[in-house]
Protein backbone atom coordinates (compact mmCIF):
# COMPACT_ATOMS: atom_id res chain seq x y z
CA UNK A 1 0.00 0.00 0.00
CA UNK A 2 1.34 3.40 -0.52
CA UNK A 3 2.17 4.76 2.62
CA UNK A 4 0.17 8.44 2.67
CA UNK A 5 -3.39 6.92 1.21
CA UNK A 6 -5.84 6.12 4.16
CA UNK A 7 -8.47 5.61 1.61
CA UNK A 8 -8.26 4.34 -1.36
CA UNK A 9 -11.75 3.62 -3.63
CA UNK A 10 -11.40 2.40 -6.87
CA UNK A 11 -14.87 2.08 -9.17
CA UNK A 12 -16.76 1.51 -6.21
CA UNK A 13 -20.60 1.10 -6.78
CA UNK A 14 -23.68 0.41 -4.71
CA UNK A 15 -27.23 -0.61 -5.03
CA UNK A 16 -30.07 -0.06 -2.44
CA UNK A 17 -33.65 -2.30 -2.91
CA UNK A 18 -34.14 -5.66 -4.86
CA UNK A 19 -35.61 -7.26 -7.77
CA UNK A 20 -37.21 -4.26 -9.77
CA UNK A 21 -36.94 -2.16 -6.96
CA UNK A 22 -32.90 -2.32 -7.23
CA UNK A 23 -31.19 0.91 -7.92
CA UNK A 24 -28.00 2.11 -8.55
CA UNK A 25 -27.20 5.13 -5.84
CA UNK A 26 -23.33 5.09 -6.66
CA UNK A 27 -21.58 4.75 -9.59
CA UNK A 28 -17.60 4.05 -10.38
CA UNK A 29 -16.43 5.71 -7.33
CA UNK A 30 -12.75 6.45 -7.78
CA UNK A 31 -11.38 8.31 -4.85
CA UNK A 32 -7.90 8.94 -2.41
CA UNK A 33 -7.40 10.73 0.89
CA UNK A 34 -3.90 11.15 2.07
CA UNK A 35 -2.59 11.03 5.62
CA UNK A 36 -3.83 15.02 6.93
CA UNK A 37 -5.59 15.88 4.42
CA UNK A 38 -9.17 17.68 4.91
CA UNK A 39 -11.31 16.02 2.00
CA UNK A 40 -15.04 18.22 2.21
CA UNK A 41 -17.41 16.79 -0.01
CA UNK A 42 -20.36 18.56 -1.03
CA UNK A 43 -23.46 17.86 -3.37
CA UNK A 44 -27.29 17.86 -3.51
CA UNK A 45 -29.47 16.37 -1.35
CA UNK A 46 -29.66 12.55 -2.15
CA UNK A 47 -26.46 12.16 -4.21
CA UNK A 48 -25.15 9.51 -2.11
CA UNK A 49 -22.60 11.27 -0.18
CA UNK A 50 -23.86 9.53 3.34
CA UNK A 51 -24.12 6.27 1.51
CA UNK A 52 -20.26 6.68 0.69
CA UNK A 53 -19.03 7.62 3.72
CA UNK A 54 -20.79 4.65 5.67
CA UNK A 55 -19.10 2.18 2.74
CA UNK A 56 -15.70 4.24 3.92
CA UNK A 57 -16.42 3.63 7.85
CA UNK A 58 -17.32 0.41 7.23
CA UNK A 59 -20.96 0.56 8.46
CA UNK A 60 -21.88 -0.85 5.52
CA UNK A 61 -21.45 -3.68 3.35
CA UNK A 62 -19.06 -2.74 0.06
CA UNK A 63 -21.30 -4.19 -3.12
CA UNK A 64 -18.82 -3.57 -5.89
CA UNK A 65 -15.38 -2.36 -6.42
CA UNK A 66 -12.93 -1.93 -3.73
CA UNK A 67 -11.87 0.43 -0.85
CA UNK A 68 -8.62 0.40 1.05
CA UNK A 69 -8.83 1.95 4.43
CA UNK A 70 -6.24 2.71 6.21
CA UNK A 71 -4.53 -0.48 4.46
CA UNK A 72 -7.31 -2.96 4.49
CA UNK A 73 -9.07 -4.07 1.75
CA UNK A 74 -13.16 -4.22 2.73
CA UNK A 75 -14.31 -6.28 -0.23
CA UNK A 76 -14.85 -9.33 1.31
CA UNK A 77 -14.58 -7.97 4.84
CA UNK A 78 -15.43 -10.21 7.68
CA UNK A 79 -16.53 -9.03 11.64
CA UNK A 80 -12.86 -9.17 12.90
CA UNK A 81 -11.42 -7.36 9.72
CA UNK A 82 -14.53 -4.37 9.94
CA UNK A 83 -13.90 -4.30 13.84
CA UNK A 84 -10.39 -3.90 13.17
CA UNK A 85 -10.62 -0.80 10.71
CA UNK A 86 -13.68 0.78 12.73
CA UNK A 87 -11.11 1.18 15.79
CA UNK A 88 -9.19 3.59 13.54
CA UNK A 89 -11.95 5.65 12.67
CA UNK A 90 -13.47 8.48 14.32
CA UNK A 91 -17.58 8.87 13.16
CA UNK A 92 -18.66 12.55 13.89
CA UNK A 93 -22.24 12.12 12.47
CA UNK A 94 -25.13 15.02 12.31
CA UNK A 95 -27.15 13.22 14.80
CA UNK A 96 -24.27 12.65 17.05
CA UNK A 97 -26.03 9.36 18.12
CA UNK A 98 -24.49 10.06 22.20
CA UNK A 99 -26.01 7.22 24.38
CA UNK A 100 -28.58 9.59 26.72
CA UNK A 101 -27.98 7.38 29.74
CA UNK A 102 -24.35 8.20 30.16
CA UNK A 103 -22.61 11.53 31.09
CA UNK A 104 -20.78 13.51 28.26
CA UNK A 105 -17.82 11.43 30.01
CA UNK A 106 -18.97 8.49 29.64
CA UNK A 107 -19.81 9.09 26.27
CA UNK A 108 -16.36 9.76 25.59
CA UNK A 109 -14.73 6.81 27.71
CA UNK A 110 -17.20 4.31 26.03
CA UNK A 111 -15.04 4.57 22.89
CA UNK A 112 -11.95 4.32 24.00
CA UNK A 113 -12.82 1.33 25.88
CA UNK A 114 -11.96 -0.76 22.79
CA UNK A 115 -8.12 -0.10 22.91
CA UNK A 116 -6.05 -1.60 25.19
CA UNK A 117 -3.14 0.64 25.92
CA UNK A 118 -5.67 2.88 27.51
CA UNK A 119 -7.06 0.87 29.69
CA UNK A 120 -8.62 2.09 33.36
CA UNK A 121 -7.15 5.17 34.38
CA UNK A 122 -5.26 6.49 31.39
CA UNK A 123 -8.84 6.56 29.72
CA UNK A 124 -10.85 8.16 32.00
CA UNK A 125 -7.25 11.38 32.13
CA UNK A 126 -7.47 11.06 27.79
CA UNK A 127 -11.21 11.57 28.12
CA UNK A 128 -11.07 14.26 30.36
CA UNK A 129 -8.29 16.10 28.54
CA UNK A 130 -10.27 15.24 25.31
CA UNK A 131 -13.60 16.90 26.72
CA UNK A 132 -11.17 20.19 28.18
CA UNK A 133 -9.75 20.51 24.84
CA UNK A 134 -13.22 20.76 22.97
CA UNK A 135 -14.27 23.66 25.73
CA UNK A 136 -16.64 20.84 27.81
CA UNK A 137 -14.40 21.22 31.17
CA UNK A 138 -16.93 22.23 33.64
CA UNK A 139 -19.72 20.19 32.00
CA UNK A 140 -18.01 16.27 31.72
CA UNK A 141 -20.65 14.97 34.32
CA UNK A 142 -23.66 16.48 32.49
CA UNK A 143 -25.91 14.34 30.56
CA UNK A 144 -26.83 14.73 26.93
CA UNK A 145 -30.01 16.36 27.43
CA UNK A 146 -28.37 18.50 29.67
CA UNK A 147 -26.32 20.12 26.88
CA UNK A 148 -27.17 22.26 23.99
CA UNK A 149 -26.55 21.00 20.15
CA UNK A 150 -23.16 22.42 19.82
CA UNK A 151 -22.29 20.86 23.48
CA UNK A 152 -23.34 17.29 22.41
CA UNK A 153 -21.85 17.98 19.28
CA UNK A 154 -18.51 18.73 21.01
CA UNK A 155 -18.92 15.83 23.51
CA UNK A 156 -19.63 13.80 20.05
CA UNK A 157 -16.26 15.25 18.33
CA UNK A 158 -14.01 14.44 21.91
CA UNK A 159 -15.45 10.90 21.46
CA UNK A 160 -14.43 10.63 17.50
CA UNK A 161 -11.35 11.84 18.53
CA UNK A 162 -9.95 10.40 21.96
CA UNK A 163 -8.81 7.28 20.60
CA UNK A 164 -6.24 8.92 18.33
CA UNK A 165 -8.45 7.47 14.77
CA UNK A 166 -6.54 7.22 11.26
CA UNK A 167 -9.36 8.89 10.14
CA UNK A 168 -12.51 11.01 10.91
CA UNK A 169 -15.26 10.63 8.84
CA UNK A 170 -17.89 13.71 8.94
CA UNK A 171 -21.27 13.83 8.14
CA UNK A 172 -22.91 17.36 8.50
CA UNK A 173 -21.72 17.90 11.94
CA UNK A 174 -22.85 21.52 11.83
CA UNK A 175 -25.46 20.72 10.34
CA UNK A 176 -28.18 21.30 13.89
CA UNK A 177 -25.88 24.00 14.53
CA UNK A 178 -26.05 28.18 14.52
CA UNK A 179 -23.54 29.83 12.47
CA UNK A 180 -20.83 30.20 15.37
CA UNK A 181 -21.03 26.74 16.96
CA UNK A 182 -20.79 25.54 13.56
CA UNK A 183 -17.55 27.53 13.17
CA UNK A 184 -15.97 26.84 16.30
CA UNK A 185 -16.94 22.97 15.89
CA UNK A 186 -15.16 23.14 12.63
CA UNK A 187 -12.18 25.19 14.50
CA UNK A 188 -12.20 22.35 16.70
CA UNK A 189 -11.87 19.40 14.41
CA UNK A 190 -9.34 20.62 12.28
CA UNK A 191 -6.93 21.98 14.98
CA UNK A 192 -6.95 18.61 16.89
CA UNK A 193 -6.74 16.69 13.38
CA UNK A 194 -3.83 18.78 12.57
CA UNK A 195 -2.40 18.07 15.81
CA UNK A 196 -2.53 14.36 15.66
CA UNK A 197 -2.14 14.22 12.02
CA UNK A 198 -5.17 12.49 10.83
CA UNK A 199 -7.19 12.93 7.73
CA UNK A 200 -11.00 14.26 7.80
CA UNK A 201 -13.38 13.50 5.09
CA UNK A 202 -16.94 15.67 5.50
CA UNK A 203 -19.81 16.16 3.86
CA UNK A 204 -20.98 19.44 3.99
CA UNK A 205 -23.64 21.99 2.67
CA UNK A 206 -22.25 24.35 5.12
CA UNK A 207 -20.25 26.72 2.23
CA UNK A 208 -18.94 28.72 5.49
CA UNK A 209 -16.78 26.28 6.67
CA UNK A 210 -15.19 25.59 2.95
CA UNK A 211 -11.77 26.87 3.81
CA UNK A 212 -10.48 24.83 5.88
CA UNK A 213 -10.75 21.93 2.95
CA UNK A 214 -7.24 21.32 1.15
CA UNK A 215 -9.82 19.58 -1.24
CA UNK A 216 -13.25 19.86 -2.04
CA UNK A 217 -15.21 17.06 -4.08
CA UNK A 218 -18.65 17.13 -5.33
CA UNK A 219 -21.01 14.10 -5.35
CA UNK A 220 -23.93 14.49 -7.94
CA UNK A 221 -26.23 11.59 -8.69
CA UNK A 222 -24.59 9.49 -7.12
CA UNK A 223 -20.73 10.28 -9.34
CA UNK A 224 -17.85 11.92 -7.88
CA UNK A 225 -16.36 14.72 -10.43
CA UNK A 226 -13.41 15.94 -9.99
CA UNK A 227 -12.54 19.36 -8.31
CA UNK A 228 -11.66 20.90 -11.43
CA UNK A 229 -14.18 19.76 -13.05
CA UNK A 230 -16.73 20.91 -10.70
CA UNK A 231 -14.75 24.38 -10.75
CA UNK A 232 -15.25 24.70 -14.65
CA UNK A 233 -19.28 23.11 -14.45
CA UNK A 234 -19.98 25.98 -11.95
CA UNK A 235 -17.96 28.95 -13.37
CA UNK A 236 -19.58 27.81 -17.06
CA UNK A 237 -22.65 28.15 -15.30
CA UNK A 238 -22.25 31.54 -13.56
CA UNK A 239 -20.97 32.88 -17.13
CA UNK A 240 -23.84 31.58 -19.19
CA UNK A 241 -25.83 33.81 -16.79
CA UNK A 242 -23.97 36.66 -17.34
CA UNK A 243 -24.30 36.54 -20.72
CA UNK A 244 -27.46 36.94 -20.35
CA UNK A 245 -28.45 40.80 -20.68
CA UNK A 246 -31.57 40.05 -18.11
CA UNK A 247 -29.00 39.24 -15.10
CA UNK A 248 -29.90 42.12 -13.52
CA UNK A 249 -33.77 42.41 -14.15
CA UNK A 250 -33.71 38.39 -13.13
CA UNK A 251 -31.59 39.03 -9.90
CA UNK A 252 -33.70 41.67 -8.75
CA UNK A 253 -36.65 39.74 -9.24
CA UNK A 254 -35.57 36.61 -7.15
CA UNK A 255 -37.69 35.85 -4.23
CA UNK A 256 -35.10 36.36 -0.75
CA UNK A 257 -34.91 32.52 -0.45
CA UNK A 258 -33.65 32.17 -4.01
CA UNK A 259 -31.55 34.92 -3.62
CA UNK A 260 -29.99 33.52 -0.23
CA UNK A 261 -29.60 30.05 -2.68
CA UNK A 262 -27.98 31.87 -4.93
CA UNK A 263 -25.74 34.22 -3.17
CA UNK A 264 -24.28 30.89 -1.54
CA UNK A 265 -23.87 28.81 -4.83
CA UNK A 266 -21.56 32.17 -6.45
CA UNK A 267 -19.64 32.40 -2.55
CA UNK A 268 -19.24 28.23 -3.29
CA UNK A 269 -17.94 28.84 -6.50
CA UNK A 270 -15.74 31.63 -5.96
CA UNK A 271 -14.01 30.07 -3.08
CA UNK A 272 -13.12 26.61 -5.11
CA UNK A 273 -12.26 29.18 -7.94
CA UNK A 274 -9.86 30.91 -5.27
CA UNK A 275 -8.65 27.17 -4.32
CA UNK A 276 -8.04 26.25 -8.49
CA UNK A 277 -5.84 29.64 -8.65
CA UNK A 278 -4.05 28.99 -5.29
CA UNK A 279 -2.95 25.22 -6.57
CA UNK A 280 -1.98 26.35 -10.15
CA UNK A 281 -0.08 29.35 -8.80
CA UNK A 282 1.60 26.68 -6.25
CA UNK A 283 1.77 24.44 -9.03
CA UNK A 284 3.42 26.88 -11.97
CA UNK A 285 5.28 29.28 -9.19
CA UNK A 286 8.95 30.17 -9.35
CA UNK A 287 11.02 27.21 -10.79
CA UNK A 288 8.63 24.58 -10.74
CA UNK A 289 7.55 24.40 -14.12
CA UNK A 290 10.64 24.99 -15.91
CA UNK A 291 12.27 22.05 -13.67
CA UNK A 292 9.03 19.40 -15.12
CA UNK A 293 10.05 21.13 -18.83
CA UNK A 294 13.51 20.54 -18.92
CA UNK A 295 13.01 16.96 -16.84
CA UNK A 296 10.44 15.76 -18.78
CA UNK A 297 12.63 16.80 -22.08
CA UNK A 298 15.76 14.89 -20.88
CA UNK A 299 13.11 11.95 -20.29
CA UNK A 300 11.71 11.51 -23.56
CA UNK A 301 15.08 11.99 -25.19
CA UNK A 302 16.38 9.02 -22.51
CA UNK A 303 13.48 6.58 -23.74
CA UNK A 304 14.08 6.95 -27.29
CA UNK A 305 17.73 6.58 -26.57
CA UNK A 306 18.82 9.80 -28.55
CA UNK A 307 22.49 11.50 -27.32
CA UNK A 308 21.07 14.60 -27.02
CA UNK A 309 17.82 16.54 -26.80
CA UNK A 310 16.29 19.96 -27.54
CA UNK A 311 13.34 21.43 -26.96
CA UNK A 312 12.60 24.56 -29.54
CA UNK A 313 9.96 27.28 -29.20
CA UNK A 314 8.86 29.84 -31.35
CA UNK A 315 9.68 33.07 -30.19
CA UNK A 316 6.77 35.57 -31.93
CA UNK A 317 8.70 38.75 -31.39
CA UNK A 318 11.89 38.11 -33.15
CA UNK A 319 10.71 35.35 -35.15
CA UNK A 320 13.36 32.78 -34.41
CA UNK A 321 13.82 29.31 -32.59
CA UNK A 322 15.30 29.15 -29.14
CA UNK A 323 16.08 26.45 -27.06
CA UNK A 324 14.69 26.57 -24.03
CA UNK A 325 15.78 23.00 -23.12
CA UNK A 326 19.39 21.86 -24.95
CA UNK A 327 21.28 19.09 -23.29
CA UNK A 328 24.80 19.16 -23.83
CA UNK A 329 27.99 17.04 -22.98
CA UNK A 330 29.27 18.81 -20.15
CA UNK A 331 25.49 20.01 -18.86
CA UNK A 332 26.43 23.42 -19.35
CA UNK A 333 23.54 26.48 -20.33
CA UNK A 334 23.54 25.86 -23.96
CA UNK A 335 21.16 29.06 -26.30
CA UNK A 336 20.68 28.27 -29.42
CA UNK A 337 18.97 30.48 -31.87
CA UNK A 338 17.85 30.24 -35.50
CA UNK A 339 15.91 31.75 -37.99
CA UNK A 340 11.98 30.29 -37.63
CA UNK A 341 12.34 29.25 -41.34
CA UNK A 342 15.79 28.07 -41.08
CA UNK A 343 16.55 24.02 -41.27
CA UNK A 344 14.96 20.88 -40.51
CA UNK A 345 13.27 22.70 -37.01
CA UNK A 346 12.18 25.75 -38.50
CA UNK A 347 10.86 23.29 -41.74
CA UNK A 348 8.74 21.05 -38.88
CA UNK A 349 7.35 23.97 -37.30
CA UNK A 350 6.15 25.80 -40.29
CA UNK A 351 4.50 22.75 -42.04
CA UNK A 352 3.76 20.67 -38.23
CA UNK A 353 4.96 17.72 -39.65
CA UNK A 354 7.50 15.22 -37.94
CA UNK A 355 10.78 14.39 -39.39
CA UNK A 356 12.55 11.07 -39.17
CA UNK A 357 16.02 11.60 -40.70
CA UNK A 358 18.42 8.23 -41.09
CA UNK A 359 21.30 10.27 -42.41
CA UNK A 360 21.69 14.03 -41.48
CA UNK A 361 24.11 15.26 -43.51
CA UNK A 362 22.82 14.04 -46.97
CA UNK A 363 19.30 15.42 -46.05
CA UNK A 364 18.84 19.29 -47.61
CA UNK A 365 17.41 20.57 -45.08
CA UNK A 366 20.31 20.38 -42.58
CA UNK A 367 22.38 23.11 -41.58
CA UNK A 368 26.07 21.69 -40.38
CA UNK A 369 26.70 25.29 -38.06
CA UNK A 370 25.62 23.97 -34.89
CA UNK A 371 27.75 21.00 -35.06
CA UNK A 372 30.54 23.15 -36.23
CA UNK A 373 30.01 25.73 -33.52
CA UNK A 374 29.92 22.83 -30.93
CA UNK A 375 32.13 20.45 -32.25
CA UNK A 376 29.37 17.59 -32.27
CA UNK A 377 28.26 15.61 -35.36
CA UNK A 378 25.14 14.77 -35.96
CA UNK A 379 24.19 11.72 -37.39
CA UNK A 380 20.47 11.31 -37.35
CA UNK A 381 17.91 13.37 -36.37
CA UNK A 382 14.42 13.10 -35.27
CA UNK A 383 12.09 16.11 -35.21
CA UNK A 384 8.29 16.44 -33.69
CA UNK A 385 6.26 19.50 -33.95
CA UNK A 386 4.84 20.54 -30.51
CA UNK A 387 1.22 22.42 -31.15
CA UNK A 388 -0.69 24.25 -28.50
CA UNK A 389 -3.96 23.67 -27.95
CA UNK A 390 -5.59 25.91 -30.05
CA UNK A 391 -3.47 23.28 -32.29
CA UNK A 392 -1.05 26.15 -34.05
CA UNK A 393 2.66 25.42 -33.85
CA UNK A 394 4.50 26.73 -31.26
CA UNK A 395 8.37 24.46 -31.18
CA UNK A 396 9.44 21.61 -31.79
CA UNK A 397 11.58 18.51 -30.29
CA UNK A 398 14.66 17.51 -31.80
CA UNK A 399 16.46 14.28 -31.16
CA UNK A 400 19.78 13.47 -32.23
CA UNK A 401 21.79 10.39 -32.70
CA UNK A 402 20.02 7.36 -31.70
CA UNK A 403 22.57 5.13 -29.22
CA UNK A 404 23.62 2.12 -31.76
CA UNK A 405 23.62 1.67 -35.05
CA UNK A 406 20.21 2.60 -36.00
CA UNK A 407 18.12 5.62 -36.44
CA UNK A 408 14.88 6.51 -34.80
CA UNK A 409 12.30 4.02 -35.33
CA UNK A 410 8.49 4.06 -35.86
CA UNK A 411 8.38 3.33 -32.16
CA UNK A 412 10.45 6.41 -31.08
CA UNK A 413 7.94 8.61 -33.60
CA UNK A 414 4.86 7.28 -31.94
CA UNK A 415 6.94 8.13 -28.28
CA UNK A 416 7.46 11.65 -29.08
CA UNK A 417 4.19 12.44 -30.92
CA UNK A 418 2.42 11.67 -27.53
CA UNK A 419 5.24 13.21 -25.70
CA UNK A 420 4.81 16.64 -28.06
CA UNK A 421 0.97 16.52 -27.44
CA UNK A 422 1.54 16.77 -23.44
CA UNK A 423 4.48 19.30 -24.10
CA UNK A 424 1.82 21.35 -25.61
CA UNK A 425 -0.14 21.64 -22.77
CA UNK A 426 2.75 22.37 -20.30
CA UNK A 427 4.69 24.87 -22.46
CA UNK A 428 0.85 26.55 -23.33
CA UNK A 429 0.50 26.77 -19.85
CA UNK A 430 4.43 27.95 -18.66
CA UNK A 431 4.08 30.36 -21.49
CA UNK A 432 0.66 32.26 -19.92
CA UNK A 433 2.44 32.29 -17.13
CA UNK A 434 5.39 33.42 -18.20
CA UNK A 435 3.59 36.30 -20.30
CA UNK A 436 1.94 37.07 -16.87
CA UNK A 437 5.01 37.38 -14.81
CA UNK A 438 6.97 39.57 -17.48
CA UNK A 439 9.13 37.12 -18.01
CA UNK A 440 11.14 37.65 -21.96
CA UNK A 441 9.10 35.61 -23.81
CA UNK A 442 6.57 36.35 -26.47
CA UNK A 443 4.82 34.32 -29.64
N1 LIG B 1 -31.31 2.17 3.16
C1 LIG B 1 -31.70 2.67 2.00
N2 LIG B 1 -32.54 1.99 1.20
C2 LIG B 1 -32.93 2.45 0.00
N3 LIG B 1 -32.53 3.64 -0.50
C3 LIG B 1 -31.68 4.37 0.25
C4 LIG B 1 -31.24 3.93 1.53
N4 LIG B 1 -30.41 4.87 2.04
C5 LIG B 1 -30.35 5.85 1.12
N5 LIG B 1 -31.11 5.55 0.05
C6 LIG B 1 -31.25 6.36 -1.17
O1 LIG B 1 -29.97 6.54 -1.71
C7 LIG B 1 -29.81 7.85 -2.23
C8 LIG B 1 -28.57 8.49 -1.58
O2 LIG B 1 -28.81 8.69 -0.20
P1 LIG B 1 -27.75 9.39 0.76
O3 LIG B 1 -28.28 9.33 2.13
O4 LIG B 1 -26.42 8.76 0.51
O5 LIG B 1 -27.76 10.87 0.17
P2 LIG B 1 -26.99 12.16 0.72
O6 LIG B 1 -26.17 12.67 -0.41
O7 LIG B 1 -26.30 11.87 1.99
O8 LIG B 1 -28.19 13.17 0.95
P3 LIG B 1 -28.39 14.30 2.11
O9 LIG B 1 -27.57 15.47 1.68
O10 LIG B 1 -29.86 14.61 2.03
O11 LIG B 1 -27.98 13.71 3.40
C9 LIG B 1 -31.11 8.56 -1.94
O12 LIG B 1 -31.86 8.56 -3.12
C10 LIG B 1 -31.76 7.74 -0.87
O13 LIG B 1 -33.15 7.82 -0.99
MG1 LIG C 1 -26.56 12.49 3.96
Amino acid sequence: MDKNLLIIADSVNHFFGRGSLRRQILFDITCRVEEGEIVIMTGPSGSGKTTLLTLMGGLRALQEGSLKINGCEMQGAGRARLRAVRKDIGYVFQAHNLLYSLTARENVEMSIALHPEFAGKKGRKRAEAMLESVGMKTRMSHYPNQLSGGQRQRVAIARALVANPRIILADEPTAALDKKAGRDVVDIMHNLAKKQGCSILMVTHDNRILNIADRIINMEDGRLCSFTQAVTDQLQALLHIRQDDELLRRISQLSTDDFLRLLDETTKTHLQFLQAVQLVDTFTSGAMLDTLIEAFTLKIGQISEAERVTLFLLDGATGELWSKVAQTEGGERLEIRIPRNAGIVGHVVETGECLNIPDAYTHPLFNREVDEKTGYRTRNILCLPIRDTGGIAIGAVQLLNRKGSQAFSGDDEREGVNFAASMGVILESWLKTAAHDGKAVSR
